[in-house]
């Protein structure tokens, strides 16, 4: 088999062209067969480059994330998790849940001092606040089950990328420079040492090139087995983590049914628990559907005032009731009864603005600075596929796999360390996303498609943290109610409530035209922020064209298609 396996990457080694080495992004574009919206040129071209020649979104969607493990270290990632929303040509609908796990030897309280306060750090840098990583997982997972080219072909671009080099963009040299400090205070040795951080660099990441052979070779079991396991293993051992052998032999993905939500007209399809991504976009779509947001205009106050205070309600049912399914019983059901949500909203009033202290979470029937990234991808049969994937922080944990090459998330801190005590996007938490062994921490990702009418209508989703859901929610809005095209919809500035703090963070540009001081004056509070979530959007226009849009707010933000 191994002898195979070698003539294959011998075969596959003489036939692959130099990877591309220079770019430029662009944001915006509209095709006719497929298209493809990323956070980097490179991975977005891989992964066109892949539909051209046959292969399906899927297939693209396999190469791309490997792709972004190597490109885009901040966040794409091997050393991570991330979900999957998908929807056939012919309507049927999946997700994919490959989150990282608590690992076996984590408990509850391990990130308290003897104190019971939270100790600063523990969850968010270093050994100790590595998940057991889902990504390689989760891409086997669906190119077992919808992709249609070879594993090893899928897995060529990025091992070209890692092994002979390409050209770092600026945006991540400011970045990796930036990180360099946490870089070196975890690690003996990173390939992104000050010498290769020039303007123009060229990186080389052989140790990395290496990992992605022995995937390419053995699939998901190159990963969680063999050498890279014990790789990990030691790194974990030699800087007191806690992830096992069996931790990662044991690691398994989930297929679930998608959240689905109809909106007007539309069907949103989004990610069920352990992402909180799904249930909270169902219900503010539901609890805003009632009003006239396109009579009342894009970012009038009332139309603030509706959407913030629908936040306000998701995001403090979030906090009560949401985590992974399978250890804590989240009342999806009655999250997203339609009777429920419009009870919800029942003491909105125009006049004032509502507060996180007398809104809290409802009564439910019991039967639950930070990098991600998204894709979106819409083949040219029309299947289409919408993935965030995480390493949590920009670079994770900052801990690099010694010999591994590939950065380690810092997913526990999604977990709720300590009940009411914010993580590193100041959400807060409870009993449903307690740390326990082998449990998915809550996510605020949400990989969403969009139907209308029963057609495919809009693949969407976006990094940011907290932010993500109603950036998501936003994007879907400026179209379906404001009347924007795609570009101009994902462009806007944006605002976000997320119930605690009871605050309205919004972007340098939003609520312009005096609507920030009437809204002061009926009493919300607001903070400035220069940017928060980043969409990368494909929407099928009535001609069946498809137009891409990507995100200025990230300059490698990039759309290809053909
Ligand atoms: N790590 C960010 C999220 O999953 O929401």
């Amino acid at each position: 088999m191994k002898q195979l396996y070698f003539l294959l990457c011998l075969l596959l080694v003489g036939c692959r062209s130099e990877p591309k080495v220079d770019y430029e992004a662009q944001k915006s574009a509209t095709f006719t067969t497929a298209a493809v919206a990323g956070p980097h040129p490179l991975a977005t071209r891989t992964a066109v480059e892949v539909l051209r020649r046959g292969g399906n979104a899927i297939d693209a969607a396999v190469a791309m994330q490997f792709a972004m493990a190597v490109v885009f270290p901040r966040a794409g990632n091997i050393g991570g998790g991330g979900f999957l929303v998908y929807r056939a040509a012919d309507g049927a609908t999946l997700s994919l849940d490959y989150r990282e796990t608590a690992p076996a030897a984590a408990s509850r309280d391990m990130y308290l001092d003897t104190a019971g306060n939270v100790t600063e750090g523990l969850s968010t840098r270093g050994h100790l606040a590595v998940g057991v990583p889902g990504t390689v997982a989760g891409i086997a997972a669906m190119h077992e089950r919808l992709g249609t080219l070879p594993w090893a072909e899928l897995l060529q671009p990025a091992i070209d990328f890692a092994r002979d080099g390409y050209r770092l963009s600026e945006s991540e040299i400011d970045r990796l420079k930036r990180y360099h400090a946490d870089f070196n205070e975890f690690n003996e040795t990173t390939p992104f040492s000050d010498s290769t951080l020039g303007a123009g660099a060229q990186v080389k990441q052989p140790d990395l090139a290496a990992t992605l052979i022995r995937i390419q070779e053995a699939g998901r079991d190159g990963f969680y087995t063999g050498e890279t396991a014990d790789l990990i293993v030691a790194e974990m051992e030699s800087g007191g983590g806690l992830i096992t052998r069996d931790d990662l032999a044991a690691y398994a993905p989930a297929w679930k049914e998608p959240i689905t939500k109809d909106y007007k007209g539309y069907r949103l399809l989004s990610m069920p628990p352990s992402s909180s991504g799904g249930v909270a976009l169902a219900q503010m779509a539901e609890m805003v559907e009632p009003y006239p947001l396109g009579d009342y205009g894009f970012q009038s106050v009332r139309s603030v005032q509706v959407i913030a205070e629908a936040m306000r309600r998701a995001y403090a049912d979030r906090a009560e009731y949401l985590g992974d399914a399978k250890f804590y019983p989240v009342p999806v059901d009655s999250l997203l009864d339609d009777a429920y949500l419009r009870q919800r909203m029942a003491d909105f009033r125009f006049d004032t603005a509502g507060t996180s202290v007398t809104t809290v979470a409802g009564q439910v029937a019991m039967k639950e600075n930070f990098e991600t990234t998204h894709i979106s991808i819409v083949d040219s049969l029309g299947n289409a596929v919408s993935i965030t994937t995480t390493l949590n922080g920009n670079y994770g944990s900052k801990v690099m796999v010694d010999g591994g090459g590939f950065f380690l998330n810092n997913e526990m801190d999604d977990f709720s360390a300590k009940p009411g005590v914010p993580n590193m996007f100041g959400l807060v938490g409870k009993e449903a996303n307690a740390i326990e062994p082998g449990k998915r921490m809550l996510s605020s990702m949400t990989p969403t498609i969009v139907e209308k009418e029963g057609e495919l209508f809009m693949v969407i989703g976006a990094p940011g943290g907290s932010t993500i859901i109603t950036a998501v929610l936003q994007t879907f809005l400026n179209v379906a109610e404001y009347g924007m095209e795609l570009p101009e919809a994902v462009a806007a500035p944006r605002f976000h409530h997320q119930w605690l703090p009871d605050q309205i963070l919004y972007e340098t540009d939003a609520l312009a035209g005096g609507v920030l001081d009437s809204l002061t004056e009926l009493g919300y509070q607001f903070r400035e922020v220069n940017s928060m979530a980043v969409i990368k959007a494909v929407r099928v226009l009535p001609d069946g064209s498809l137009q891409a849009a990507a995100d200025p707010r990230n300059p490698d933000d990039d759309v290809e298609g053909y």
